[in-house]
């Protein structure tokens, strides 16, 4: 008996695996990352920031982004191209893209943005 209720204990926590405490833990917005990071005052993204005339426009990035550097993801490529610009430039531009400074949880939830939009 005991050792039944013991199988069952472990089944009923099996089931509902603890959650972490994410209470009060906001997750980051990739597109408010883009609109406060000055990534606007050069690159534009159709309908959420068209002012950015320096560098490409970003829209449908996910297009491209994949075919730009061979062994490169396209989730590989725009993390690079955040960490160091300077690794690749695209044609036609100048090594003009600053190096800004975002933590982990900034650049993952930028890079999704910047694949999703189209
Ligand atoms: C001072 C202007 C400037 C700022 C600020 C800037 N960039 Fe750029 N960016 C450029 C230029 C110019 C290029 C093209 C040359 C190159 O490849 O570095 C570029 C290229 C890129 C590319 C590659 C685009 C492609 O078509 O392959 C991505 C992605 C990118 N920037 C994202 C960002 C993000 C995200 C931010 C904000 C964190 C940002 N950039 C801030 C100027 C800027």
């Amino acid at each position: 008996m005991v050792v039944l209720l013991a199988g069952a204990t472990v089944a009923v926590y099996a089931y509902h695996p603890i959650e972490p405490d994410t209470a009060g833990v906001a997750p980051v917005d990739g597109q408010v990352v883009f609109l406060t990071s000055g990534c606007t005052s050069c690159h534009s993204v159709d309908g959420v920031s068209e002012t950015g005339q320096i560098g490409p426009n970003l829209t449908y990035l996910a297009d491209r982004a994949g075919t730009r550097v061979e062994g490169l993801t396209a989730g590989e490529y725009v993390r690079q191209s955040v960490l160091e610009p300077q690794a690749y430039i695209v044609d036609g531009y100048g090594e003009f893209m600053p190096t800004l400074p975002l933590d982990t949880a900034e650049l993952d939830a930028l890079v999704e943005f910047l694949l999703t939009q189209r």
